[in-house]
């Protein structure tokens, strides 16, 4: 487990995007995890930037999505896969048939959680898999449990996720409850992960998660397991580590 403090969230963002550069650059047809939310935009930003400037070519990569919610169209703003066309993937050269978000609108959940899992093993499993945390400590939509995830599932999101959530719908009655996620098998599957996290209201669950007991309660604490971690930090999100 590697602990990065970056002096705000601009720095933590370039030394994310720096991280992907490299291991995009190491191998070019990468196998790359991806998240939304506030957290990796900054991240998005500076990977454009470094594609525009030439740096960077995502020709052979693929991308796999966390998450996506159920019940909400690609083409609808608020879908995972709008997100990342919008912050990401429509402004850099990765091919569009090898960007893969679960599908929300699917009518049979469990078997598109079956192939979103098996089309993941069939590209020969994620190379390097980008993360952010919720204030509970989930990672992907994985909550609080008693136990940690299996394979790519669907959840229904606790009610401090829905509240956290709900900034980017109109009101909270929008915000969908029910989500596909890859599970904690998934993610703990990858070879490299890369949390990032920043502002205050994240220390608490930092903190937790690192120097805390591992504990499904707490589902991103079995992250300090992994053999190829790094957390990236603000330094606001760092304050309470011991
Ligand atoms: C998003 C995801 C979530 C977010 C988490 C933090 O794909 O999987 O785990 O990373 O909810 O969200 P932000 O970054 O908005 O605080």
């Amino acid at each position: 487990m590697k602990i990065i403090i970056a002096k705000d969230y601009n720095d933590m963002s370039q030394k994310a995007a720096q991280q992907i550069m490299s291991q995009v650059t190491f191998k070019e047809d990468s196998i790359l995890g991806l998240a939304t939310g506030s957290s990796p935009l900054g991240t998005y930003k500076k990977l454009i930037e470094f594609y525009q400037a030439g740096l960077i070519d995502f020709s052979k990569a693929t991308s796999f999505n966390l998450d996506e919610y159920l019940g909400v169209p690609p083409d609808n703003p608020q879908s995972y896969r709008f997100f990342m066309e919008d912050n990401l993937l429509n402004h850099i050269n990765i091919p569009k048939e090898r960007t893969f978000v679960p599908n929300g609108m699917a009518t049979d959940v469990q078997k598109e959680c079956d192939s979103y899992e098996e089309q993941i093993k069939s590209y020969g499993g994620v190379d390097l898999q980008l993360l952010g945390i919720g204030h509970n400590g989930h990672v992907g939509f994985n909550e609080p449990s008693t136990y940690f995830t299996p394979p790519t599932h669907q959840i229904t999101l606790k009610e401090e996720t829905i509240r956290a959530n709900a900034r980017f719908f109109n009101s909270i009655e929008e915000v969908p409850t029910q989500a596909v996620t890859m599970g904690i098998q998934t993610i703990m599957s990858a070879r490299k992960v890369l949390l990032v996290a920043s502002g205050k209201e994240k220390a608490g669950t930092i903190q937790k998660t690192l120097q805390g007991k591992i504990d499904p309660q707490v589902p991103a604490s079995i992250l300090q397991l992994h053999p190829d971690c790094t957390f990236i930090l603000d330094p606001e999100a760092a304050s309470l580590l011991k």
